[in-house]
């Protein structure tokens, strides 16, 4: 048997952690027997060593070892890419093809991020880890395979299973031993050394000379949370060492490396809100959510006063904050405005009975969808079409609102396609 020294030599693995040793420790002893091991620990621990030793230094060795990431395959896929699929089982499958699991058989599959399978994917997973058994996409033929399995995951799996998210069964059977790897916070002896390692390895990949550190940016780089663990500090020691032209780093300079932020994302994120009300593209995207939510909202309110009060000419007056809000400033009466609110006439005055989604959905194609519709009329705009429009434009004396009622579309429409057509 290896010792964790020659392991963590040949899987370029760094540190002198109790902790890391003993995690290594239980891959060695793990490794020949063929049970599941569920790798735990944050993101950028290096978890993804843990199943490759376990690989090497199994009599599956010369097998082979496919790694796959859960959470990156699309849902719809998942399925056929680890169980394989029949020709014809669904469009596009124009020939038969092998999941990983049988390709796989006689080695090892590592299964990333294993809390993010779809509910059915764990079915069929449940099913190979109890007796080998898979069938793939679109068959009814069981086959047999031989598979070890590694899984990792880095959210709380008992809070996945509460939430009715991963299968409980299914994670008794894949963490008969579970392996933890210690975020790096908690492994301070090992910071700096991890810093040197790569320090010196970048000075050598850009030929500059290594970075050093100041006592107290040591005590600096010891002391922060490192929310990104290995993976941040490996991007903070590359940065360094590529932009600062003084080889000398005191902690002013490192504190330019270490973003200051509570939150558990590890990415360098200004805190100055300087030129706008948004940190962050999520923050915009937030806010256009609640502004469509906002005017959901008001479009519901004034669909409600419309079903309400029927025809009632006054609707329109009460709810005049509402419509301003919804199709813009009255101070600029566009001709946007002036047809919204034309079209509101017509709505006011429902010809039958309809029922509350009816109105809402024709409220919603009418002004939200308005430009797709309007692309596709005037895609489909032919001659007919356009002595129509003329006719009526004839017959109401160039009276616009007049015409357009009579032909059915807003007033915006035929104004588009009154400057669109050159009538
Ligand atoms: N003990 C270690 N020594 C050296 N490099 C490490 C160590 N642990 C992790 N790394 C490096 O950190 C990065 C993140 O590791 P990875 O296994 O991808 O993390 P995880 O899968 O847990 O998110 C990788 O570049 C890896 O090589
Ligand atoms: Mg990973």
């Amino acid at each position: 048997m290896e010792s964790i020294q020659a392991i963590k030599q040949r899987f370029g693995i760094i540190g002198n952690d109790p902790k890391l040793n003993r995690s290594i420790e239980k891959a060695i002893q793990v490794a020949p027997t063929d049970i599941s091991v569920l790798v735990t620990g944050e993101s950028g621990v290096g978890k993804e060593s843990i199943p490759k030793i376990i690989h090497q230094i199994s009599h599956r060795k010369h097998g082979k070892y496919i790694a796959v990431n859960c959470g990156a395959i699309p849902e719809g896929t998942i399925d056929s890419e680890l169980f394989g699929h029949e020709k014809g089982a669904f469009t596009g499958a124009t020939t038969t093809r092998s999941g990983y699991f049988e390709v796989a058989d006689g080695g090892t599959i590592f299964l990333d991020e294993v809390g993010e399978l779809p509910l059915t994917t764990q079915v069929r997973l449940l099913r190979v880890l109890e007796n080998g058994e898979f069938i793939k996409v679109g068959s009814s033929k069981v086959q047999k395979t031989n598979v070890r399995i590694v899984a990792a995951t880095n959210v709380n799996m008992f809070e996945a299973i509460k939430k009715e998210k991963f299968r409980e069964d299914l994670y008794y059977r894949l963490s008969t031993i579970e392996i933890n790897l210690p975020p790096l916070r908690a492994r301070k002896d090992d910071i700096h050394l991890l810093f040197r390692k790569f320090a010196s390895d970048f000075a050598l990949k850009y030929k500059m000379p290594t970075v050093k550190l100041t006592d107290d940016a040591v005590n600096a780089l010891e002391n922060y949370r490192w929310n990104g663990n290995i993976r941040q500090l490996r991007n903070v020691a590359e940065q360094v060492s590529v932009l600062e032209q003084n080889r000398t780093i005191d902690n002013k300079t490192l504190q330019n490396y270490l973003p200051n932020i509570g939150s558990n994302l590890p990415a360098v994120v200004s805190n100055s809100k300087s030129e706008s009300d948004f940190s962050s593209e999520r923050e915009i995207l937030y806010k256009v959510l609640f502004d469509m939510k906002g005017d959901l909202n008001d479009l519901k309110k004034l669909t409600m006063e419309l079903m309400k009060k029927g025809s009632d000419a006054d609707v329109q007056k009460d709810n005049e904050h509402l419509i301003q809000k919804i199709y813009g400033d009255a101070d600029e009466k566009d001709e946007e405005f002036e047809a919204a609110v034309e079209d509101l006439e017509i709505l006011a005055i429902p010809e039958h009975k309809e029922t509350a989604e009816e109105i809402i959905s024709e409220a919603a194609d009418k002004y939200h969808f308005a430009e797709e519709i309007e692309e596709e009329e005037t895609l489909s705009l032919h001659d007919k079409e356009l002595e129509l429009i003329k006719k009526s434009l004839e017959r109401h004396s160039g009276k616009r609102k007049l015409a357009a009622a009579e032909l059915g579309i807003s007033e915006r429409t035929l104004y588009r396609k009154i400057k669109q057509f050159d009538l």
